[in-house]
């Protein structure tokens, strides 16, 4: 691969154009790509190192904690406690947020929340996982400690988010709200290297991606839009592709390459939906609109407003091509 612009340059270039830019986010930038390296190394060596399988401890969504999930989550933290441009961490195996109060990290204008490693399920098979991180300025003032408010803001309000997808390549994608723009690591050299710049879904895709298991118990709406998918109509270009990973960043990034609606509703096992609105839906909802996706919970509810009220809150999650939450959210409008 020819060497392109390095992630580092990138968005020094990116953060040059705002007079004020302090370089902080720069640094939380820094960091995330050194944790991401690590994790990278490991993941890559999972079934060699004592990291697969769980650690017989469970995490406050009542999970069982993989060992990769504690590991990568350790490195995270460390990571971004380390540069003193961070003033809180929340995480999905985190039970609160954590407050970095050290003389340097408390006078940061920065909170970031993460899932170490999404998809953790499929770490021992051998299937690609991923980390989500969501970065916001805080609202309590600086130089106080955190606050629940400095974590419990809509997702509009995000100054970045981004994933690490660790798969047949690992790659860093992410967005400040200037479109979005994937890094793809090179292992020989240590550096992430820009090779999908400017990401944008295709407005129409043919591949839905659903855990078809829990057919039965989803909303109506969404099994009159699952049974819509599978209709021939060629016209439409039906009956789409199913195509489910089991990573929430493996499955999105796949469809703003290709086109695709990915769909996880609330069900009887999940009532408001199963992933978590901080720390997944957020971050993945700012990069799919800023990819020129959709990305609701409801009909007429876009993830990016709706108004947190705990850490780890869970919330119905449909994101994709623009044509095809439309579609889909008539069917959620007529059948509530
Ligand atoms: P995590 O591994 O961070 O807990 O997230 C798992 C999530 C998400 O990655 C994926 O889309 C979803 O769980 C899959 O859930 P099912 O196995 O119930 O389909
Ligand atoms: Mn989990
Ligand atoms: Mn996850
Ligand atoms: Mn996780």
């Amino acid at each position: 691969m020819e060497i392109t612009k390095t992630l580092g340059e990138f968005i020094i270039e990116k953060q040059a154009q705002y007079p004020e830019a302090t370089g902080e986010l720069s640094s939380i930038f820094a960091s995330l790509r050194l944790a991401s390296k690590v994790v990278h190394r490991d993941i890559n060596k999972a079934g060699l190192a004592d990291i697969n399988g769980a650690i017989g401890s469970e995490n406050i969504q009542g999970e069982q904690q993989q060992k990769l999930d504690v590991y990568a989550n350790e490195k995270f933290k460390a990571a971004l406690a380390a540069r003193g441009v961070v003033c809180g961490l929340a995480s999905e195996e985190e039970d609160n947020y954590v407050r970095f109060d050290d003389q340097l990290n408390k006078k940061s204008k920065y909170v970031v929340l993460i899932d170490p490693v999404d998809g953790s399920s499929n770490i021992e098979v051998n299937v690609s996982v991923g980390t989500i991180f969501s970065v916001y300025k805080r609202v309590s003032p600086v130089g106080t400690p955190v606050t629940d408010a400095d974590f419990l803001q809509k997702g509009r309000k995000q100054v970045a988010a981004g994933y690490v997808i660790y798969g047949s390549s690992t790659m860093l994608v992410y967005s400040t709200g200037c479109g979005v723009h994937g890094f793809t690591y090179d292992p020989s050299l240590g550096i992430f290297c820009l090779s999908h710049p400017d990401m944008k879904f295709p407005e129409d895709g043919n591949i839905y991606s659903v855990n078809e298991g829990r057919y039965i118990h989803f909303p109506t709406g969404v099994k009159k839009y699952i049974k819509y998918c599978q209709e021939e109509d060629l016209e439409t270009n039906r009956p789409y592709t199913s195509r489910y990973i089991g990573s929430l960043v493996s499955d999105i990034h796949r469809n703003i390459l290709k086109g695709g609606i990915f769909l996880y509703p609330s069900s009887s096992s999940y009532p408001d939906g199963k992933l978590r609105l901080l720390y997944e839906g957020n971050p993945m909802a700012f990069l799919t609109e800023q990819a020129g996706g959709r990305a609701i919970s409801y009909a007429g509810q876009s993830i990016l407003d709706m108004e947190p009220t705990e850490l780890h809150q869970r919330t119905p999650f449909f994101a994709g091509s623009k044509n095809m939450i439309d579609k889909l959210e008539e069917f959620l409008a007529n059948h509530e």
